[in-house]
């Protein structure tokens, strides 16, 4: 398949977004990384300055959608309220009976920017929190984080929050991605699809690892712990999740980019204890894994990502939700694009 939205080079470890590596992609803001997939290049000032206010005005869930978040939030994964919530803005959309291209324009736009408030609004529900209304004169990232917490966080914080939203904007033909592509290609709307790729997200080989990383974090606790832990993992020939990548032969460039987001994060809190712990997991996972298979494997994006979380207070449940409100803009690219020149998907299986 074709793409022009994200090239990766897997042996390498060089990944682009409409051929511009993340490292640079990281400087910018989030808002003008959403633009540059969904439109195909760099917003101009004015461009950009327009896209950020749409999507601040966007930022609001309208009344009934969270009625129905309260109601079936209770026992539920926060994922599948998530999911819900977004079937329920599919229902509500004024322009849902509008396929051209403008209308689906305007429903990426209302996905990418309630998708961080709808992720809030799930946990704050299911921890019995009031709801904190958006603010518009934060970020994309600081704003979600507000709205998550409470608080407005520190400068470094929201920093963060913005890099983990665009290093986990895009990774081409991913699970999800692709899964959504399937739906796109049946000339399904962007909800639909949208949907798909969330269910998909879910796994916790995909986008459900990150979860399964901040799990282990606290199973493992501290870094004197960590050898044992892997040993057992590898006598029970277990996976530890955040290793491993389908693509990548060598590091996973989100991954090294996102060690140094937690380790920024571990020096201005002033507590080294998650950074140190998830350092020497993967040390010991690299020494076991070439004594034992003779090659190395390297974190993948999960790893550090899942440390992020933890310096950020996002609780481990929330993980895989809060990936996926960096992901959605991705996501509606992947679809824009399938749906321009479309063909549908239909894989042949190979009876035996
Ligand atoms: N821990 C221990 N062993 C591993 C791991 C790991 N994390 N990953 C791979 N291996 C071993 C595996 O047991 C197998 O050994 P053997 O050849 O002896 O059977 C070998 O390496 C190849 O494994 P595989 O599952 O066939 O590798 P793959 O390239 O098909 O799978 C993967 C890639 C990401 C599914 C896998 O590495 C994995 O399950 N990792 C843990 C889950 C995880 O972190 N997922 C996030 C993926 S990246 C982001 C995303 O997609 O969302």
């Amino acid at each position: 398949m074709d793409t022009s939205i994200c090239s990766i080079d897997g042996m390498e470890g060089i990944l682009r977004y409409r051929g511009i590596e993340v490292e640079q992609l990281e400087q910018m803001p989030y808002d003008a990384v959403s633009y540059l997939l969904i439109y195909g290049k760099i917003p101009a000032p004015q461009e950009l300055e327009a896209y950020s206010r749409k999507l601040r005005e966007e930022r609001y869930i309208n009344r009934e959608i969270l009625n129905v978040l309260k109601v079936c939030n209770y026992g539920t994964e926060a994922l599948d309220s998530l999911r819900t919530a977004v079937c329920c803005s599919a229902h509500m959309d004024e322009e849902k009976d509008d396929s051209s291209m403008e209308a689906n324009m305007n429903k990426s736009i209302r996905l990418v920017a309630k998708f961080p408030t709808l992720v809030a609004a799930v946990h704050r529900y299911k921890t019995g929190k009031f709801l904190i209304a958006p603010d518009e004169k934060l970020s994309h990232g600081a704003n979600f984080l507000y709205m998550l917490r409470g608080t407005v966080p520190s400068a470094i914080e929201a920093e963060a929050i913005e890099k983990d939203f665009i290093l986990s904007a895009e990774h081409e033909l991913n699970p999800s991605t692709f899964s959504l592509r399937i739906t796109a290609s049946t000339m399904a709307d962007i909800y639909s699809a949208v949907i798909t790729g969330l269910c998909t997200l879910k796994g916790p080989l995909h986008g459900g690892a990150r979860k399964g990383v901040m799990d282990m974090l606290d199973e493992v606790a501290s870094h004197e712990n960590a050898e044992q832990y892997v040993l057992d993992k590898f006598s029970r020939k277990e996976k530890v999740m955040g290793f491993g990548h389908r693509v990548y032969k060598t590091c996973d460039p989100r991954a090294k980019l996102f060690k140094d987001i937690a380790k920024k994060l571990a020096d201005d809190h002033g507590d080294t204890q998650w950074y140190d712990l998830a350092e020497r997991l993967e040390q010991v996972m690299y020494r076991e894994f070439m004594q034992n298979k003779g090659r190395p494997i390297y974190p993948n994006v999960d790893f550090y990502s899942a440390v992020v979380y933890k310096y950020l207070e996002i609780p481990p449940e929330l993980a895989t939700s809060v990936f996926a409100a960096g992901r959605v803009s991705g996501w509606v690219s992947h679809y824009f694009e399938q749906y321009s020149h479309n063909r549908v998907i239909r894989p042949r299986a190979n009876y035996i």
